[in-house]
């Protein structure tokens, strides 16, 4: 690793907007939704991806797009752990006044907010949303008059609002949220005065579900942003672009091995890359510190990311021969247990039943009837792809020894 470079990878952190890559056709779709609630007509949508493939970073992409171009203000508001309206209000009251810190108009938005604010830095850098829960109610009762009033007190800096709810698993699953939505939408429409709103909810595909089952009509309201993982082009482009900001070569090989190993997640991707850049000592990443990488990353997806029961599994004596196994004939997404262990012998299939087993009991693997009895299906996507690299990483452990 040259002593000068500090990583290019942000494992861990909402992508920083030079460094965000591909998106292209959701970044299109996202930006002609706020320009038509620029134009006053309400938009509402929902970005839904797998854990990790990316969609906070492209909401946050998004807003700074909306703002740049056309003027709108962005508030990105994280609602992990959120579990009622009050304080969902609360956490978008204060990542606005967070946001308007910075500006030049912020003393507009703190008559906004009145005596509900504490100031508590010298400056008004740093400022407390401290409404009790008396107001928190009428804002929530009355959310869009506020928001109307709000964007009054702005009109001459800002056109028009992007309010991104992220995290929103929680919420979804109350009925008071999906009831709530659906009365803020039904209200803004049959105002019939424009509002300059959009408003972009950030979670699971099973979150919307969530939503619709709570409250059908939502179905046709919470227009689905579907997020995919990357392609091959652009998780490659993703670490190209990144060793090169680092003054790094990489071969065409490591590149493909890298782009694997990291099967479409940004959030695997980072991972790698940034231990293919710590380990680096010739600013070159060749094919065998592009399998070293990977494999070493491995370790810190199994710790950061996945269930400490699943990483002690993995890493258990127990399923090495059945880890082993699975890497010289992965399985997809979804797969037939009989495929699995056709031409196994016998201690291999009973390892690998026993593995599948324990995938089963811990919510990594589900049974999927619908398709055939003995068919199995990976919950999500950054299980598949953890396992893969387990499986590999046992495969040369055993080599080696
Ligand atoms: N388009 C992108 N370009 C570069 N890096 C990205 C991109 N999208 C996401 N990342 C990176 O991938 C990782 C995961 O991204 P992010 O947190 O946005 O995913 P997420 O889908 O919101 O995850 P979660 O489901 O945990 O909320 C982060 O380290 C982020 O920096
Ligand atoms: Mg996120």
């Amino acid at each position: 690793m040259p002593v000068e470079w500090t990583s290019p990878f942000t494992p861990g952190l909402p992508v920083p907007v030079d460094s965000f890559v591909g998106r292209r056709e959701v970044v299109e779709q996202l930006r002609a939704k706020t320009a038509r609630a620029t134009a006053g007509k309400l938009q509402v949508g929902f970005v839904a991806g797998e854990r990790g493939v990316g969609k906070s970073s492209l909401a946050s992409f998004a807003r700074f797009l909306a703002e740049r171009d056309q003027k709108l203000l962005g508030v990105h508001a994280f609602l992990g752990g959120v579990g009622t309206l009050q304080e969902m209000i609360r956490r978008l009251c204060q990542a606005l006044l967070t946001e308007s810190a910075r500006t030049a108009w912020r003393r507009r938005v703190l008559t906004f907010f009145g005596k509900h604010v504490r100031q508590v830095d010298l400056y008004g850098v740093t400022v407390e949303f401290t409404a009790p829960e008396k107001e928190l109610n009428r804002l929530v009762n009355d959310f869009a008059a506020a928001l109307r009033s709000l964007l009054n007190k702005i009109k001459h800096e800002k056109k028009g609002l992007l309010l991104i709810f992220d995290d929103i698993d929680d919420l979804a699953r109350s009925a008071e949220f999906a009831n709530w939505l659906k009365s803020l939408i039904d209200q803004i429409a049959l105002s019939g005065k424009p509002l300059p709103l959009c408003l972009l909810l950030v979670g699971t595909e099973q979150c919307r579900q969530s939503l619709i089952h709570h409250q059908p009509s939502l179905a046709r309201t919470l227009d689905p942003i579907p997020l995919e993982p990357w392609s091959e082009h652009e998780t490659r482009e993703f670490f190209k672009k990144n060793l090169q900001k680092a003054a790094m070569a990489v071969d065409d090989a490591a590149l493909q091995t890298l782009s694997r190993y990291a099967a479409g997640l940004p959030v695997i991707a980072h991972e790698i890359g940034d231990v293919a850049f710590s380990l680096d000592r010739d600013a070159h990443i060749d094919q065998a510190d592009a399998l070293r990488a990977a494999l070493a990353a491995a370790e810190i997806i199994g710790r950061k990311h996945v269930r400490p029961q699943l990483f002690d599994a993995l890493r258990n004596p127990d399923h090495h021969t059945a880890l082993k196994r699975w890497a010289v004939n992965p399985p997809g997404m979804v797969f037939s247990k009989t495929d699995l262990l056709n031409k196994a012998s016998a201690r291999d299939a009973a390892a690998i039943t026993s593995l599948i087993l324990r995938l089963n009991k811990l919510g990594v693997l589900e049974r999927d009837p619908k398709r055939s009895d003995d068919a199995y299906r990976f919950a999500d996507r950054l299980h598949h792809a953890y396992l893969l690299l387990e499986a590999q990483r046992a495969a040369r452990l055993k080599k080696s020894q």
